[in-house]
């Protein structure tokens, strides 16, 4: 299966990144094809809300010439994409979230008979880490993430919490063999 893993945590030896580092290795052992990319080295502007890209439903259609271009691309190619963040203020990080915003451009006419996407049947996932619980914490993130495959059309392949996390070093083999289960789930057509 062809995976892309869309990082949005800007700590490469973070909590996130060992996450899912594990969730990527485990991937890798079943035969996946995978890329990962660190949304945080890229430019990836807001999005103008200009609605452009609603005129061509067949590509790609935003505006804006950034890296989130070439991106949304690669999101549209693979068959299952995991999207990673730390927690921010109860929803994903920064760059996480202007891409989402932008993935605006990968659907058209959404409440319409008309609805279609470019991402339509694709497998998507989320992992997420915090320093905090679950309650009144990480819920609206995650109900967001379930939301987001009725305008793309895709299906929800899976949805990882790892809370109270502290540092790297705590994060013990409990939550190392989650996310490997994780890993399974969420390739698992
Ligand atoms: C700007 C900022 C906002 C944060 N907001 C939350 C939050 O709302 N809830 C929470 O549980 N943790 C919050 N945290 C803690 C991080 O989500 C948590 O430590 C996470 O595991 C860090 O991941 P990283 O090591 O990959 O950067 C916040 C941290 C920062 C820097």
């Amino acid at each position: 299966m062809k995976v892309l893993i869309l990082e949005g945590g800007a700590r490469r030896n973070g909590n996130t990144a060992t996450v899912t580092g594990w969730i990527a290795e485990e991937l890798e052992r079943l035969g996946h094809e995978l890329e990962r990319i660190t949304l945080q080295d890229k430019n990836i502007k807001g999005c103008l809300a200009c609605m452009k890209c609603k005129e061509r439903p067949d590509e790609v259609g935003c505006v804006i010439d950034d890296d989130a271009i070439l991106i949304l691309e690669k999101m549209v190619a693979a068959e299952l994409v995991l999207f990673t963040s730390p927690l921010y203020f109860w929803g994903v990080a920064g760059p996480l979230k202007s891409l989402i915003d932008r993935s605006y451009s990968l659907y058209i006419d959404y409440h319409q008979p008309t609805h279609a996407s470019l991402v339509k049947g694709q497998r998507q996932a989320l992992l997420v880490t915090g320093a905090g619980p679950w309650e009144n914490n990480a819920e609206a993130t995650f109900t967001a993430f379930n939301r987001l495959q009725r305008p793309h059309m895709a299906v929800k392949a899976g949805e990882l919490f790892i809370g109270r996390c502290a540092s790297p070093e705590d994060l013990g083999e409990g939550v190392k063999s989650e996310a490997l289960s994780f890993a399974r789930e969420i390739a698992a057509a």
